[in-house]
């Protein structure tokens, strides 16, 4: 049981709208939520469309800085593992579940308020998992070592704002879905998804009320990601489909798609047809963001690259399957990145270097076929795209 207590939140809700008579009086007394509550209901010029449209962000900051500055409160918080976190206040269905953790209610998610804290919370949480698994990696002797960079720095050294990576990739995805003019309760088609709501946190952003059909052939990657959706959207309708994207094609399982996504998944699908057997190819991928095995990924890499072949074979594939589900769909939005974990790892594993140029090259031979095709590009600007050496695809049909 973690408390979060709202002073700092009612202070910033004051200074917010220059309230600073109510945001001193809340300073000068002393600890007493309920107080700090009433004296946050007394703003002068409050506006509750302002308000709202920055509550989440106040929050999120207030509840990180709590879980950095305070070792032994960030240790419970990462102790919940991968669980769903929940803020059960029966009086309370925006931040809460709105029913309380002894009630039967609590056993179902339709009856669930938005809990707001709680997927803070649970965002939170994840994010630190990835940095520190992207911080420390573990070396094949157990030992903990870091990157170049930051190999004399603690977790509290870092910059809190690097924490919030899903939420900033989001609203990268926030600003395409605006430019496709994507309509809020449209039905979208996400590949790969993994267990990172990062696609997820631009829809949530968006405002997005639709149908989500999600194509993650990792089976508890897909069960957890569609936790995370239902919670961050809980009125959207998320759809399971446990298979590959090419599975998905040949069930040709939807006929109404309008928009297809997929968030940094070309590499993994890459060595994913490269990994021959079903077990196998789950247990390289249901550790992939609490443990990710580098010394695995870059064996794999070497073997593909050497193999010119197989490697050949696998890129038109890949390429065929997103050139028909782009067809299947009104717009597309594909990126394909640089991932951070490969970029610190070049020099130790120079062939994970692959990853990146092959997902590239994927992407520019799909590019290559847009101009055939009834699709045309959205023209990105700087601050769409996450860093220079972004590849994205983001087109619609004419
Ligand atoms: C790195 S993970 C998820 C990336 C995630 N979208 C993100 O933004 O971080 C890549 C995911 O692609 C999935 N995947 C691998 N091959 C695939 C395929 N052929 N079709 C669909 N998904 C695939 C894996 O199971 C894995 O969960």
């Amino acid at each position: 049981m973690i408390s979060i207590n709202g002073n700092g939140f009612m202070f910033s809700k004051a200074e917010l709208f220059k309230a600073y008579r109510i945001s001193n009086k809340i300073l000068n007394t002393p600890y007493n939520p309920r107080k700090y509550i009433t004296y946050g209901r007394d703003i002068d010029n409050f506006d509750e469309t302002v308000w709202n449209s920055h509550k989440t962000r106040i929050m999120f900051e207030h509840v990180k800085h709590k879980f950095l500055q305070n070792s032994e409160l960030r240790k419970e918080l990462l102790d919940t593992s991968s669980k769903i976190i929940v803020s059960a206040f029966p009086s309370n269905s925006v931040w809460s579940i709105g029913t309380a953790n002894q009630s039967t209610k609590i056993d179902d998610i339709q009856k669930w308020g938005s809990n707001m804290l709680g997927n803070i919370l649970t965002n939170l949480r994840n994010s630190i998992q990835l940095h520190i698994s992207n911080k420390y990696l573990k070396k094949s002797s157990g030992r903990l070592v870091s990157d170049h960079n930051s190999s004399k720095k603690s977790l509290e050294q870092f910059d809190p704002t690097e924490l919030d990576w899903d939420y900033y990739v989001g609203s990268k995805y926030h600003r395409m879905f605006a430019k496709l003019k994507l309509e809020k309760d449209s039905t979208v088609l996400e590949i790969g998804p993994g267990s990172v709501s990062k696609v997820g946190e631009g829809l949530k952003q968006y405002g997005f009320i639709g149908k989500i059909v999600l194509v993650e052939p990792e089976l508890n990657s897909l069960q957890e990601i569609s936790k995370k959706y239902k919670l961050l959207m809980p009125k959207a309708t998320v759809i399971e489909m446990n298979m590959t994207l090419n599975e998905y094609l040949q069930n040709q399982c939807h006929n109404s798609i309008d928009v297809v996504v997929s968030n940094h998944v070309i590499d993994d699908m890459i060595i994913g047809k490269y990994i021959s057997s079903k077990q196998k190819f789950t247990e390289f991928f249901q550790d992939h963001y609490t443990e990710p095995d580098i010394q695995k990924t870059s064996r794999l890499w070497e073997e593909l690259t050497l193999d010119v072949g197989k490697r050949l074979q696998i890129t038109e594939e890949t390429i065929i399957e997103w050139i028909n589900v782009m067809k299947l769909s009104k717009a597309t939005i594909i990126s394909a990145y640089d991932s951070y974990l490969f970029r610190v790892n070049e020099n130790r594993y120079p062939s994970i270097n692959h990853a990146h140029t092959l997902s590239q090259g994927v992407l520019k031979k799909i590019k290559e076929s847009l101009e055939l095709s009834i699709m045309k590009e959205v023209e990105l600007e700087k601050d769409d795209v996450i860093q220079s050496t972004d590849f994205w695809i983001c087109a619609k049909k004419i």
